[in-house]
């Protein structure tokens, strides 16, 4: 049985519930892929912080030397942000290492950059994680419907802003009251700004917007406003009126190119993505062909993530990886299906 060697950098939420999965599903994932994963390496900032998994202090390092040196088959990002993370990731790849990486942040502003690099040293790239949560979003856009065309993805991308709202309006709380209480359950970024200000659901509609209309293609216009001008006052008003507020993302194709924006949005309570609660998101896709599709699940949250990480590990060891990114040409989007035969 082959061997592989893991090196997670981060151990905060979405680390441990990796972890988690590792160990509670370890006998499975043996069964499933043929293959051994030996966590080697867990880059930390504190490694006297108590933690939620179990995990070895000799595991635990503050130095990326260290996880180097463990000469990993597959880097796991699991940190966040652009500084240092992105130079560790470009390290990761000229070493020849896989990377799965649930880091929204770095693959909106680098993702066609990290593929040209992972193309180049012929490992793979893969990111479910950073949509969605548990939902296997961007890999049924880029496995699933090759022979669609797809013109529209819209939906509840952002699993705290989605929890803030829902609570505010069924619990009547405050808003701080919510926004601490996603924070505790492990849900909202290090900076929360980036959630209830529509950064993070901006990020994930661009990384869509990369995967259905090409990463060499800027989007004709963007628009990105978050939830901290809505009071409960219009929530419950609105309710009164038979909406909900939703925090909306949505990317167009507009001919050649595509637009994206993301903000409040009015959605009427007989509309799907207005039963869609608490950390929940839910993704329409509408492709020529297949018409509209609607994904939903856990949106944020360590297990759901955590599960969306193991799976792109099991698709590098299965040997069967897919570059998502895709190629203009004019304006027909292809998708680049690579079986690599990896290990
Ligand atoms: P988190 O709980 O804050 O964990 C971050 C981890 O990274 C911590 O273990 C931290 O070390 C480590 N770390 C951060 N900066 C570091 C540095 N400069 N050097 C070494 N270690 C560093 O974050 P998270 O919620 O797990 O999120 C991680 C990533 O997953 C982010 O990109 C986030 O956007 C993404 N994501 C999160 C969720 C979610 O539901 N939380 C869902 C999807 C995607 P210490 O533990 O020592 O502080
Ligand atoms: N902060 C993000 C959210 C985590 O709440 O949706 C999942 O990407």
């Amino acid at each position: 049985m082959k061997k592989w060697k893991i090196a997670l950098l981060g151990l905060g939420t979405v680390g441990s519930g990796v972890v988690t999965i590792l160990q509670t599903h370890g006998e499975r994932i043996r069964k499933q892929s043929g293959a051994e994963l030996e966590v080697v390496g867990a880059l930390v900032r504190n490694p006297a912080k108590p933690r939620k998994v179990q995990i070895g202090r000799d595991v635990l390092t503050t130095d990326i030397q260290t996880i180097w040196e463990r000469e990993p088959d597959i880097v796991i990002d699991v940190m966040g942000g652009l500084d240092p993370t992105l130079g560790y990731i470009e390290e990761a790849i000229s070493r020849k290492c896989h990377v799965v990486s649930a880091n929204k942040e770095m693959l909106a502003a680098y993702g066609p950059h990290l593929h040209r690099l992972a193309d180049e040293q012929n490992v793979s790239l893969l990111y479910e994680a950073s949509v969605g949560g548990g939902i296997p979003i961007l890999n049924a856009l880029s496995q699933l419907l090759h022979a669609n065309r797809i013109t529209h993805v819209y939906g509840i991308l952002n699993g705290t802003t989605n929890y803030i709202l829902t609570k505010m309006e069924e619990e009547n709380l405050a808003y701080e009251e919510v926004l601490a209480r996603a924070q505790e359950l492990g849900f909202a970024e290090a900076d929360p700004t980036a959630d209830v200000e529509g950064y993070d659901a901006f990020n994930k509609i661009r990384i869509i917007g990369h995967l259905c209309f090409g990463g060499k293609t800027q989007p004709l216009a963007s628009e990105r406003e978050g939830i901290i001008s809505v009071t409960s006052e219009e929530i419950e008003l609105y309710g009164k009126l038979g909406y909900r507020v939703k925090l909306l993302a949505v990317a167009e194709r507009q001919g050649n190119s595509y637009s994206l924006r993301v903000g409040p949005t009015l959605v009427p309570h007989s509309h799907q993505l207005a039963g869609v609660k608490d950390e929940y998101n839910a993704v329409f896709v509408t492709g020529d062909i297949v018409g509209d599709l609607l994904f939903t699940g856990k949106g944020a949250g360590a297990l759901p993530t955590g599960s969306a990480v193991v799976e792109d590990v099991l698709q590098v060891v299965s040997g069967r990886t897919f570059a998502l990114e895709q190629e203009e040409v004019g304006t027909q989007t292809v998708v680049h299906e690579e079986a690599e035969a990896s290990g």
